[in-house]
């Protein structure tokens, strides 16, 4: 009897609500749980700012949820060491809610009540689940939608599903769902469950806070637990259902330091994979980290053992080789970087060579053609086409011109303790092995410098410039020392 009113009445009200849907669309949110010590990974940074794939575990989460919707409706819940989080997330766009105390997930939604006040749905998801993709957020909250839920949890089958909420279903074919037990409260027979709780939800805002007040702290860790809500929505006559992710890859958490490197490996090799099909050689892929928004373009060789982070941009035809670490760099086609080089903030231009053992600091420009050899070290300056800096070297704070040759040894002396100076080479220039520029210095075009000078006064273009003492040669001095020697061993 019962049933059958809930169906007569069912029909009308769902063509009501297709029709206000269409019209005025649901507003939807995204809450992110960020605010856990992350005890289980004894640490002095919180659990969602250690990295995976080159990023924050956050960063990753927020991410996927930006491109659902609009990051002024994503809200992370932020607790402990919250200053840090949200100086580190501040970039992202997204809103940040306090929950000063950290006493469960269901206490993270809590106090997210009046920051989701005026919306009808939120989506929450667990800032240390890193793998969540769009396309999977977006079917949770069409599932939701669809199945008019008052909650609606993701769920998965897991090999192992040890550590995780397990699910109940009403019964096997239903998608309606009894409750949600914590591993810690589960019986044994509930722990051969292999139905996992990802921790990712959709929620009717009104039924949820209608309602959150009815958790307890009555469990193992006295908290809160959102995943209680499943139960109490139940007793309240409200639908609690679960979507089944054909991807149970996509729920895992980085909860201990052995679960971080998984997911750190799996997107790392996500990475390559991806470079691979797209043209680039990787020898041993599994010995190269690079992140996530590294871009190489077509016939470029990566060698074992090289890290490539952040934003570097790689062209085609390069040749990185082992042991170099690159990172935020562009380097342009055809470009040769040799073992060993370590490079940052930095531009290097087609067809030029570095290495092996170069140092790019920040602000180094290396033009097209030119050569950077070993233990030369660059920082804030620019090389341009075709010059060459091969041995032994400091380029500090310097404009060097084209088709220049720096000797072996050379350095700018670009500190006098208080400021930096500018030194400025002009095209053509040859500089002597050993030569030290005192700054502020300019050696104007086609300038020679003798070997082994120290440069304190600019140099006119065309000059020839010497700055050391004139050698000296005295005569039998050697043999008239050794002489002695024996003169005094006899006596
Ligand atoms: C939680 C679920 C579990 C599920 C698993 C999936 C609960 C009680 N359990 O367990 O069913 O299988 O996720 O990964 O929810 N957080 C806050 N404030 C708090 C406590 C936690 O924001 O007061 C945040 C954490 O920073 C974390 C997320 O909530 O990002 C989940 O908390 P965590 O302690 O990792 O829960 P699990 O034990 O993994
Ligand atoms: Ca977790």
């Amino acid at each position: 009897m019962k049933k059958s009113k809930a169906k007569v009445s069912r029909k009308p009200a769902k063509k009501n609500a297709e029709v206000a849907a269409r019209t005025n669309p649901p507003r939807i949110a995204i809450a992110i749980m960020a605010a856990g010590k992350g005890t289980r990974l004894k640490s002095q940074i919180p659990k969602v700012l250690h990295e995976v794939g080159g990023k924050p575990l956050l960063e990753h989460v927020i991410r996927a949820a930006a491109r659902v919707l609009s990051a002024t409706d994503v809200y992370a819940i932020i607790g402990h060491e919250a200053e840090s989080v949200r100086a580190a997330m501040q970039h992202t766009g997204v809103n940040f809610v306090l929950q000063p105390e950290q006493r469960g997930t269901g206490h993270a939604l809590m106090v997210a009540g009046e920051a989701l006040a005026r919306h009808d749905h939120v989506i929450v998801l667990s800032g240390d689940a890193p793998l969540i993709t769009p396309e999977t957020i977006s079917h949770l909250l069409e599932f939701h939608l669809a199945q008019r839920a008052a909650m609606t949890l993701l769920s998965a089958d897991l090999d192992n599903p040890t550590g995780y909420g397990r699910v109940l279903r009403k019964n096997s074919r239903s998608a309606e769902v009894q409750a949600i037990v914590e591993e810690k409260s589960a019986s044994p027979p509930q722990r051969k469950i292999h139905e996992i709780n990802s921790g990712f939800y959709a929620f009717a805002v009104k039924d949820l806070y209608a309602h959150i007040g009815r958790l307890s702290t009555d469990n193992p860790h006295s908290e809160y637990y959102l995943t209680d809500m499943a139960a109490v929505l139940r007793r309240a006559g409200k639908r609690v259902v679960a979507w089944k992710t054909p991807n149970p890859g996509e729920v895992l958490g980085g909860n201990t330091r052995a679960e971080l490197a998984d997911i750190d490996h799996f997107l790392r090799m996500a990475k390559v994979d991806q470079l691979m099909t797209d043209g680039v050689t990787i020898f041993y892929p599994a010995t190269c980290v690079i992140d996530a928004d590294v871009s190489i373009a077509t016939d470029t060789v990566v060698e074992p053992y090289v890290q490539l982070l952040g934003n570097t941009r790689i062209g085609t035809g390069c040749r990185v080789r082992s042991y170099s670490v690159i990172r935020d760099c562009e380097i342009g086609d055809n470009v040769t970087i040799r073992p060993g080089c370590v490079m940052e903030d930095s531009r290097v231009g087609a067809g030029a060579l570095l290495g092996p053992y170069s140092h790019l600091r920040p602000g180094s420009d290396i033009g097209e053609g030119a050569h950077v050899g070993n233990f030369v070290e660059t920082k804030k300056m620019k090389l341009g086409k075709r010059s060459k800096a091969n041995h032994l070297t400091y380029l500090g704070d310097a404009e060097i011109g084209s088709g220049v040759n720096i000797g072996a040894g050379t350095i700018t002396c670009n500190y006098d303790g208080l400021h930096k100076h500018m030194t400025l080479i002009d095209d053509g220039v040859f500089v002597g092995s050993d030569a030290t520029l005192v700054a502020p210095v300019r050696v104007g075009k086609g300038a020679y410098i003798g070997a082994g000078s120290c440069i304190t006064d600019d140099v006119p273009e065309d000059g020839l410039a010497i700055g050391r003492a004139r050698q000296i040669i005295k005569e039998g001095w050697a043999r008239q020392k050794r002489a002695e020697k024996t003169a005094t061993s006899r006596s």
